[in-house]
């Protein structure tokens, strides 16, 4: 039996906090039902205590949505526990997720306090949530950057308080995925009470290395992914949650398996990218309009044989529109056939050669070439 590896989406709280991503209550409400719908475990529905409104929008998730644990995000500091927890009172399977910084950056430049004190505190806050929630979920900030022995001491204080998830977040994507699978071994190896707990992933994209890290660690033993939809986050993003699902869905040799419908990915992508007015690059993977789109000659000739040639997924799979042969000047006659026929036109051997010529000097002309230039191009011979 695989492995079920829990999908913790923070869309609505790391996903939000980009510039220009603001969500009302009504839209964080609509896309936590979708997420919900999705198949994700968790949904961190935001930062209660960093504005009414959003305190406001965690509480009214929590009373509505019930299929799924509703998480609320707040630093070490009593105040932000006490208000997350009240914004998650109704929820029927709430979760604190609280913490503080680990590495020394955060130590002495942030925080200007002593490592000794980091434990104390995050011992103190594990503590206060687990007093007022169910469920406790610590998280070490720059634990990417952090030296992997202190990181231990600091994990293991934080499940001896209470805490049965456990973040391990690379929080400035400075992590190489060999590095970051190391860290998440070395404290399956060096925390003694780490059966009391699960590790999670939560990687940024700074160096485009947000979904490798998160494989690398779920490689390495971690139980639950954090990730956004399209990849929105901070900066260059957090981890995107397509791609993880579909790399874990994709390869047997991973041996683990996520509870989402794949069907439902795009989808949910084209609300986000709409509601957060918040564009997907061309060449996303899974969601992006091309993910499915073949445009040079040798590619689409394959994929017209057969699909598998250059796709690894089916779009259906991931409910996308169907692969797309586009028609440019790199295009050959496999893929101007195809177009003809699929516009019902039949050609000789002859037309296709007319045809073909015609067709270049426009396309030459074109970014691509549309049904309707094609039609009467068609007409025309
Ligand atoms: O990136 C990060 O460190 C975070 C924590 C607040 C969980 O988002
Ligand atoms: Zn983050």
């Amino acid at each position: 039996m695989k492995e079920q590896i829990q999908i913790f989406d923070t869309t609505l709280r790391d996903g939000e906090q980009v510039p220009g991503c603001k969500l009302n209550t009504q839209q964080k409400l609509e896309i936590a039902k979708e997420l919900e719908e999705l198949g994700v475990n968790v949904i961190e529905a935001g930062f209660p205590v960093s504005s009414p409104g959003d305190f406001d929008a965690v509480k009214q998730i929590a009373e509505t949505i019930k299929g799924t644990t509703i998480c609320g995000l707040s630093r070490a500091v009593d105040k932000d526990i006490e208000i997350a927890a009240e914004a998650l009172k109704n929820a029927d399977n709430p979760r604190i997720h609280t913490g503080i910084g680990t590495s020394d950056y955060h130590i002495y430049s942030k925080l200007m306090t002593t490592p000794e004190e980091v434990i104390e505190r995050a011992k103190h806050a594990v503590k206060t949530a687990r007093n007022l929630c169910a469920e406790v979920e610590f998280y070490a900030e720059d634990a990417g950057r952090t030296d992997n022995a202190f990181l231990a001491k600091v994990v293991e204080q934080a499940i001896a308080s209470g805490a049965t998830i456990i973040n391990i977040p690379d929080t400035t994507g400075y992590c190489l995925p060999e590095q970051y699978g190391e860290k998440i071994k070395y404290l399956m190896n060096h925390v003694p009470n780490i059966d009391r707990a699960i590790l999670s992933t939560h990687c940024h994209n700074d160096l485009g290395l947000a979904t490798a890290n998160s494989i690398a660690g779920v490689l390495a033993g971690a139980q639950q992914v954090e990730c956004t939809i399209n990849g929105i986050g901070e900066r260059a993003g957090n981890t995107s949650l397509e791609e993880v699902v579909m790399i874990i869905n994709q390869h047997e040799r991973i041996q683990r398996e996520t509870s989402i419908n794949t069907q439902l990915l795009n989808p949910i992508s084209k609300l986000i990218e709409f509601e957060m007015n918040m564009p997907v690059q061309r060449n996303k993977a899974i969601v992006g309009e091309n993910a499915f789109s073949h445009s040079s000659g040798i590619h689409q000739d394959g994929v017209i044989k057969n699909r598998e040639t250059y796709e690894i997924i089916d779009p259906k799979d991931v409910g996308a529109d169907d692969s797309q042969i586009i028609l440019t000047a790199r295009s050959g006659r496999a893929a101007l056939r195809y177009c003809a026929q699929k516009l019902n036109f039949e050609l000789t051997r002859e037309k296709l050669e007319v045809a073909y010529d015609r067709f270049l000097s426009i396309a030459d002309q074109h970014n691509q070439i549309s049904n309707q230039q094609l039609v009467s191009l068609l007409e025309s011979i």
